[in-house]
């Protein structure tokens, strides 16, 4: 059955603009204030990791700090480790998120460590997190394939999901960070995961590199799936995986969820604006097909 109501994760200000060229903090919070006027509940504000590997993230500290909480919006960040935890915590993120991958070779180019390292580096944040009442997300990375190791298996993804499930994790977050999946393998990966983790508990966080995104999303709808990330106007990339392209653009899935008659909480129009007005800022063209299609 298909879900009546979904959740969209905006992840645009976080992994959009970490693989953008720098805007000024300002123009971050001008992003993130317009999305939650356009309905946006859920929105990824920034990121702690280190600002040698990622510059574009060095301001989170101050986009959470200086931009004004609409209620029942929850900002969230992005933290590698500990450290990353202790400085998100005391610039007011509401709940963080920890990233491992399926992928040994990306775990290694992405945070420096084997996927084992990673997990012994969460577990001082899961408790640090679990002291202070912080819920935790969980990202497993090249769900659907790796730059450097090409296919993944899916006992691999369920692996890295279970665990980080089982360490706490609120919700798993499976990362197609290349954009390499498509359909049938985005279900037959989905199926596996949901075989460890309650379907409940899962999230989709599809790039749109090959453009196979929202038929892979449309391949996984009817398992009871509702969580989707999704960046606005189809922003940014990763850093560390070479010719990703943005994630699925959060107008295209609105728009098609709305034409399924799927309720996401979201104004199309007032988040078009939302991605045309950071596109302007980037000088790049909106990367949604639907904010180009039904701008006046
Ligand atoms: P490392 O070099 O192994 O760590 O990096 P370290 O502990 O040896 O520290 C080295 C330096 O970083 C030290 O500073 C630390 O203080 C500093 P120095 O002494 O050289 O001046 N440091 C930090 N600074 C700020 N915040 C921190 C922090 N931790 C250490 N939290 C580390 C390990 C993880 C930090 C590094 O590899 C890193 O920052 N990687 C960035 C990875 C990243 O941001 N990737 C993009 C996001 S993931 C993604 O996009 C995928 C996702 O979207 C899902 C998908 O699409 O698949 C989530
Ligand atoms: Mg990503």
């Amino acid at each position: 059955m298909l879900p009546t109501k979904v959740s969209i994760f905006e992840v645009g200000a976080r992994d959009g603009l970490q693989n953008e060229v720098p805007v000024t903090t300002a123009d971050k919070i001008m992003l993130i204030t317009q999305l939650a006027d356009a309905g946006v509940k859920r929105i990824e504000a920034g990121s702690f990791v280190s600002p040698k590997w990622v510059p574009q993230m060095a301001d989170s500290d101050a986009v959470l700090q200086q931009l004004k909480r609409q209620a029942g919006v929850v900002y969230s960040a992005l933290t590698p480790n500990l450290k990353g935890f202790e400085l998100a915590l005391a610039a007011g993120a509401d709940e963080v998120a920890i990233f491992g991958a399926a992928s040994e070779s990306f775990s290694q180019k992405n945070i420096n460590c084997s996927i084992d390292e990673s997990i012994e580096r969460f577990v001082p944040l899961m408790e640090a997190a679990k002291q202070h009442g912080v819920a935790v997300r969980g990202y497993v990375s090249c769900v659907l394939g790796c730059p450097y190791e090409g296919d993944i298996a899916v006992s691999d993804v369920a692996r890295v999901s279970e665990i980080l499930y089982k360490m706490g994790c609120y919700e798993i977050s499976l990362g197609d960070t290349i954009g390499v999946g498509t359909p049938t393998k985005a279900r037959q990966m989905l199926d596996a995961v949901a075989k460890v983790v309650p379907i409940d508990k899962l999230a989709l966080h599809f790039h749109d590199t090959y453009g196979q995104a929202l038929a892979n999303i449309l391949a996984c709808l009817d398992t009871g799936i509702s969580v989707f990330d999704t960046s606005v106007a189809g922003l940014g990339g990763c850093p560390y995986a070479k010719g990703a392209s943005g994630n699925l653009a959060t107008e295209d899935l609105v728009y098609m969820l709305h034409g399924m008659g799927i309720d996401t909480g979201i104004d199309l129009t007032k988040l078009a604006l939302a991605g045309d007005n950071i596109s302007r800022v980037l000088g790049r063209t909106n990367g949604s097909k639907v904010a180009n299609a039904i701008r006046t």
